[in-house]
């Protein structure tokens, strides 16, 4: 993956595209970060990214917003996904009560929706992805910028 890459989509099905595709390149590479932060406004498409992400690593898990429960897990094998839901998190003591910590030291991958809220708890070395309706005039139409962020940019 280049550093940083824009993709246009049109449909939900090509932003479910667009995880499946970075789940791919996960799995194939040990070296990029096990945390995606995913950015940008209700309805604009985080949890379709996240549906067609999980479905790459556990075909069988039924994706939905996590807004209530914060966190759900998809166990698979050999790593799990925590989806994270952070749009109702109002402080560092409510991402301790929901064990976020530990969530980043297990054997999984992170996917955190809202990461804008908690811009202090986002690791150094993480996969950025940011979902933009980038014309309104097109209901459908999304821009999605994928960028790797490492600590010696
Ligand atoms: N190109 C697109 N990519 C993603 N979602 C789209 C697209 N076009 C329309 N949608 C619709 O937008 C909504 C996105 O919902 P969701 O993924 O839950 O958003 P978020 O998690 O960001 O609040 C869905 O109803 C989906 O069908
Ligand atoms: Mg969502």
């Amino acid at each position: 993956m280049n550093k940083q890459s824009v993709v246009f989509t049109t449909k939900t099905e090509e932003t479910e595209q667009c995880g499946a595709n970075l789940a791919s390149m996960m799995m194939q590479s040990q070296e990029l970060p096990r945390f995606v932060a995913l950015y940008g406004d209700l309805g604009v498409g985080k949890t379709a990214f996240v549906r067609g992400f999980t479905s790459v690593i556990s075909p069988t898990a039924i994706v939905r917003s996590p807004t209530f429960a914060l966190v759900n897990e998809y166990r698979a094998k050999p790593l799990s996904v925590f989806h994270f839901d952070m749009y109702r998190i109002e402080s560092e003591d409510d991402l301790i009560s929901i064990g976020y910590d530990d969530y980043l030291m297990r054997n999984g991958i992170c996917l955190v929706e809202w990461s804008e809220k908690i811009p202090y708890a986002i690791p150094d070395e993480y996969v950025k992805v940011l979902i933009e309706k980038d014309d309104l005039s097109r209901e459908y139409s999304r821009k999605i910028t994928t960028e790797i962020v490492t600590e010696d940019l």
